[in-house]
């Protein structure tokens, strides 16, 4: 089995973040312990170097190897320099080898844009690295901010990728498995043939929609299925979907 943690829009440095709600959620992640968390951005709210100061406290308490994108947030007051300074690269890839996995993460911010764009140089690397995975037989998981596909309960669409159509062409053809990113606070899953495209809320905002929780997502890849679960600030969970594993052992 592999458990994966998915984690996204802190916002610290927000008067809506709430210390608490981060701190509980890493103690409850770290008791999982998953083989890899992925944070997929908004990780400040203004792009600050205090607020990624703050930021890398937190960050620096998960026990589980980390990959970490950038969001719109992030990109805000040149805040793109401070996470390569602070965070690490913007975009890269992590392989956990023992478990057969590889984590491809991109940036899709824009300085001081709230809109996204993955850009053609990065799609051709992105491209490079799927196939790459393909031949040593890696599940292929894709993290980004924006997300590709409309989320429901989010209003008049806007802010997603404006490459989206691009972007999505080429990850249906590398057949990624996962697809992970964040951006809207609404967990929501959507299936594409064998791809999952996953969105997480926000971890440890109160920027919420309608009377949903702060909460982030887990994902169980079994033998036979996998499993995404939305684990709620409130201690509860519910499975967000649940469909047949047809990569793993291939
Ligand atoms: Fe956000
Ligand atoms: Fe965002």
């Amino acid at each position: 089995m592999v458990l994966i943690a998915h984690i996204s829009d802190l916002h610290v440095g927000s008067i809506n973040f709430k210390d608490e709600l981060l701190i509980n959620a890493i103690e409850e992640i770290n008791s999982m312990n998953p083989d890899v968390t992925i944070l997929t951005g908004d990780l400040t709210d203004n792009g600050y170097y205090l607020e990624y100061e703050r930021a890398e406290v937190y960050l620096d308490e998960i026990k589980s190897p980390l990959v970490v994108v950038p969001g719109n947030h992030d990109a805000r007051h040149v805040g793109d320099e401070c996470f390569e300074q602070l965070i690490k690269s913007r975009y890269g890839s992590l392989k956990v080898k023992k478990q057969g996995l590889k984590i491809i993460g991109l940036d899709s911010s824009e300085p001081d844009l709230d809109y996204g764009k993955v850009g053609r140089s990065q799609q051709n690397w992105m491209e490079n690295e799927l196939k790459n995975a393909d031949k040593e037989n890696l599940y292929k998981i894709i993290a980004l901010h924006h997300h590709i596909i409309p989320v429901p309960k989010t209003g008049r669409e806007r802010n997603v990728l404006s490459d989206a159509g691009d972007i999505l062409q080429s990850l249906m053809n590398g057949r990624a498995d996962l697809v992970l990113s964040g951006h809207k606070h609404m967990p929501h899953v959507w299936m594409m043939e064998n791809t999952a495209f996953i969105t997480a809320g926000t971890v440890s905002s109160l920027r919420l929609r309608g009377n949903t929780l702060s909460s982030f997502n887990t994902i169980f890849i079994e033998d036979e299925f996998i499993e995404v679960v939305l684990n709620r600030a409130d201690g509860t969970r519910k499975c967000l979907a649940k469909y047949e594993n047809t990569c793993l052992g291939d």
